[in-house]
């Protein structure tokens, strides 16, 4: 699958990934060598993975409520942010635009 990331300059980049090997977004943004802390390694608990959904199915930037919790206690989110590590990479993805809002590394 093939999505489109911009970074915290507002370079944008494609960036393409596997659907079979059950990737979360944000192993592969942090593959791609995206500045993410991830601290908590993707259990939904730091909202250092932090993305806004720019272009995209409308189901993709439906957060969850374990999302929810953490995105909340940010100092600012968005109506389509997510937990890129609770996205699990699938063809949803395909000519997605997201834009990364977690704190530059
Ligand atoms: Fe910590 Fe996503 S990696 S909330």
């Amino acid at each position: 699958v093939k999505f489109t990331v911009e970074d915290q300059d507002g370079n944008r980049q494609e960036v393409e990934a596997p659907t079979d090997m059950g990737f979360s977004l944000m192993e592969i943004l942090k593959a791609s060598e995206y500045p993410i802390l991830a601290t908590c390694g993707g259990m939904a608990l730091c909202a250092t993975c932090h993305i806004e959904i720019l272009e995209g199915p409308d189901e993709l930037g439906e957060a969850t409520d374990i999302e929810l919790d953490q995105l909340e206690n940010l100092p600012e989110y968005f109506p389509t942010s997510r937990l890129s590590c609770q996205i699990r990479v699938s063809d949803m993805l395909e000519g997605a635009v997201l834009k990364l809002r977690g704190e530059d590394v």
